[in-house]
């Protein structure tokens, strides 16, 4: 899993990681949240179009129902497979936009998200850490204007960056074992340079990846 705030360079670093696995021909597929499957792709328009009027319970469901059609339609099939599941966003951001940007009721929340997922658990999350509001920035001059989510307001996005910064806590992760491993990686500085230190983290769990 590939997680992160706004313009922390996350999909960048996945096709990168992608492009490496391909080289070693190793079996993967990548995948994105919410999206990933025609069900998904149309919620992710609702989702982040600006002219979408959503209450955040209904915005919290429709992640939701993104990810279980994931889960079921792509995910599941690529691990029995045997391929390698890449994939931009999952659960963690409705933990990090959901539960502490709007504050939506943690308890219900993971139950939903449970339900959503089957208690699928990732095997790792790699955490990209970078200012929010320099991020912000990034995503807003990459495409031009912000998205519904982009566009939230300081406030939401800082409470979003704490709560990220909270997850690379062992202490957090200790408590919330369906979040699996979450390694943090310092997003600044050079593509090269961020796109080392993943490869070292991948490298570490599965010896020989990148090498
Ligand atoms: P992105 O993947 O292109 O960054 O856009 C997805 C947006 O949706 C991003 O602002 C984060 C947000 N999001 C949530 O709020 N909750 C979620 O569960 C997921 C997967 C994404």
């Amino acid at each position: 899993m590939f997680e992160g705030g706004e313009g922390s360079g996350k999909s960048t670093q996945l096709a990168r990681l992608s492009a490496l696995l391909t080289q070693r021909t190793v079996p993967h597929v990548c995948l994105r949240e919410p999206g990933g499957t025609p069900l998904g792709t149309e919620v992710r328009r609702l989702l982040l179009d600006r002219a979408s009027d959503i209450d955040p319970r209904a915005e919290a469901l429709l992640f939701m129902a993104s990810r279980a059609q994931l889960v079921d339609r792509a995910i599941r099939p690529a691990l029995s497979r045997g391929d390698v599941v890449l994939l931009d966003r999952f659960f963690l951001s409705t933990y990090a936009y959901q539960i502490a940007g709007h504050g939506l009721d943690e308890a219900e929340v993971r139950s939903a998200n449970r339900f959503a997922t089957h208690g699928l658990v990732p095997d790792v999350t790699i955490l990209l850490l970078f200012p929010a509001r320099e991020g912000l920035v990034r995503a807003g001059a990459r495409a031009s204007a912000h998205d519904r989510m982009e566009a939230m307001g300081d406030s939401f996005h800082d409470r979003v960056s704490a709560a990220l910064s909270a997850f690379a806590e062992p202490a957090w992760q200790a408590t919330h074992p369906e979040c699996g491993s979450i390694v943090p990686v310092d997003a600044a500085g050079s593509e090269d340079d961020v796109a080392a230190r993943i490869q070292a983290v991948v490298n570490q769990r599965w010896p020989g990846t990148c090498s």
